[in-house]
C-alpha cells in the first residue's frame, strides 16, 4: 500500500503490455518499421527478453491500422503443433478483422477450413470480446490444415486493397516442433508469395537470425534485420521522472537514473521497478527507495527465475552461476572450470551451447555475461544450487 497520498495512481502498468501504457521514445524504430511495411519488405525484429518488441510492433501496427492497414499479430509463444500454428494464424485474422464487416465477411470466405466462434463476454466490448476458432467440418490436420491456412491467408491478402501488415511473435518458437524443417519450408513457400508485410520477431536471438541468416534455410535472405537497440539511459530517466510527477511525486534526475541503471535500463524492469518504488515511496523519492525496490523486484522475479531452472540441467546452472559471479573471456578456461566447479570442457560445451541457443548468455565486451541483469543480480545474490 502507498504511504504517499491515497489519490495518486500508480502510472506504472505491471500487467502484460497495453496500448494504453506510457511509452518512451523509439520513434525511429517506428517509424522504420512502419516504412518497411509501406514498402512490403519483411523485418525481422530481435532483442533480449523484456526490451520492448512486442511493445514496439503493436505500436507501429496500430500506426499502420489508422492509416487503413489490415495488421494481424500473432504470437507462437508456446506454440504446441502444426496444428496449433494453423490455428494460432486464423484465429488473428478473425479477431482482427471481426470489427471491420466487410474484411470480417471476406477473411471467413478465404479461410474456409475453420469457423470463427466469438464468447460474447457482455463485460467486454465488441473489440475485446475473445474469437476462437472451430475447425470445418471434414476438414484436414497437420501439413495439410497449415497448408490450407496459409493459402487461404494468400487469398484473403489478394483481395485486400489495404496493405497487409503481420506480426509473428516469438517465431523460432516453430523451430521447437516435430517435423519443424518441413514447417519452416512449407510457412516459407507461403509467405514468399504472399503480397503482404511481414515482421518477425523473438527474444532467442541466435535461434531466429540463424533463420535468415543460414543459406540452407528457405527464409535465407528474405528479411531486414533489425536489431532493437536499448533505449537511451537518459531518456528513459526523464520518462520515469516524469511519470513520478504526473502523479505529484517528486524523483529527482539523479534518483530517476540511480533506478534505470539498477536494471540496465532493461524497459520491463525499469518499468516494475518503477511501479514498486511508486507504491512505496513518500512524496519524494530517495536512493533508499530505490535499493529497497530493488530487493523487491529480486524476490518479485524469483518465482520466474526458478520456473526456468526447472528445464535446465545442472551442469547449466552452475554455468550460468559462475558467470554471473565472473563475467569471462572464456569459458573453458581451466580455472575458471576449477574454481567454480563446472566439471569437464566437454560438459561445460554443452552448457554454454544451449545457454546460448536459450539466450540467457551472451559475449560482448570480449567476456561472457548474462543476458538479463535482474537474474544476473539475483544469480550472485543467491546461493543457487546446481544440484
Ligand atoms: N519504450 C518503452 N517505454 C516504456 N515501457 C516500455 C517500453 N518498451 C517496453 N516497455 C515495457 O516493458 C514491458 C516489456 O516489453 P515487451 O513485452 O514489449 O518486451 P519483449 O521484448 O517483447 O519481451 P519478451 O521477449 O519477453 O516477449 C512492456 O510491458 C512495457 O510495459
Ligand atoms: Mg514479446
Amino acid at each position: 500500500m502507498s504511504r504517499g497520498c491515497m489519490k495518486q495512481k500508480n502510472p506504472f502498468f505491471l500487467k502484460e503490455y497495453s496500448i494504453d501504457e506510457p511509452y518512451c521514445g523509439r520513434n525511429e524504430e517506428q517509424k522504420d518499421l512502419g516504412d518497411y511495411a509501406r514498402e512490403l519488405k519483411h523485418t525481422v525484429l530481435y532483442s533480449p527478453r523484456r526490451t520492448g518488441k512486442t511493445a514496439l510492433i503493436k505500436r507501429v501496427q496500430k500506426t499502420l491500422s489508422q492509416e487503413g492497414a489490415v495488421c494481424i499479430y500473432v504470437d507462437f509463444f508456446g506454440v504446441v503443433s502444426v496444428d496449433d500454428i494453423a490455428v494460432r494464424l486464423a484465429q488473428a485474422v478473425f479477431a482482427e478483422t471481426r470489427s471491420r464487416e466487410t474484411l470480417f465477411r471476406r477473411a471467413v470466405k478465404a479461410i474456409e477450413c475453420f469457423r470463427p466462434i466469438t464468447d460474447n463476454n457482455p463485460l467486454q466490448s465488441e473489440k475485446q470480446a475473445d474469437t476462437g476458432v472451430e475447425l470445418a467440418q471434414g476438414q484436414v490436420s497437420g501439413m495439410d490444415l497449415l497448408e490450407s491456412v496459409l493459402r487461404s491467408l494468400g487469398k484473403f491478402i489478394y483481395e485486400s486493397s489495404e496493405l497487409v501488415h503481420f506480426a509473428l511473435d516469438e517465431f523460432q518458437e516453430i523451430t521447437t516442433l516435430a517435423k519443424a524443417e518441413q514447417i519452416e519450408t512449407l510457412l516459407h513457400d507461403h509467405i514468399h508469395r504472399h503480397a503482404a508485410a511481414y515482421t518477425f520477431i523473438g527474444s532467442r536471438r541466435t535461434v531466429l537470425c540463424r533463420m535468415f541468416t543460414t543459406a540452407s534455410r528457405p527464409f535465407f535472405q528474405e528479411a531486414v534485420l533489425v536489431e532493437l537497440p536499448g533505449v537511451p539511459a537518459g531518456k528513459m530517466a526523464s520518462f520515469i521522472a516524469r511519470q513520478f510527477a504526473s502523479q505529484g511525486k517528486i524523483c529527482d534526475p539523479e534518483i530517476a537514473e540511480q533506478l534505470v541503471s539498477a536494471v540496465s535500463c532493461f524497459p520491463y524492469y525499469c518499468r516494475k521497478l518503477a511501479c514498486i518504488v511508486f507504491e512505496y515511496s513518500h512524496n519524494e523519492v530517495t536512493a533508499e527507495d530505490v535499493e529497497n525496490g530493488i530487493s523487491l523486484l529480486l524476490m518479485y522475479e524469483e518465482p520466474f527465475f526458478e520456473g526456468v531452472f526447472l528445464g535446465l540441467a545442472p551442469g547449466q546452472i552452475a554455468l550460468l552461476r559462475a558467470i554471473a559471479r565472473e563475467p569471462v573471456k572464456s569459458i573453458f578456461a581451466k580455472d575458471f572450470l576449477r574454481r567454480h566447479r563446472l566439471g569437464s570442457i566437454g560438459g561445460a560445451q554443452g552448457a554454454r551451447k544451449k545457454m546460448v541457443m536459450l539466450d540467457m548468455i551472451e559475449f560482448r565486451q570480449q567476456k561472457w555475461w548474462i543476458v538479463d541483469p535482474v537474474l544476473e543480480q539475483w544469480l550472485v545474490k543467491n546461493r543457487v544450487h546446481a544440484c
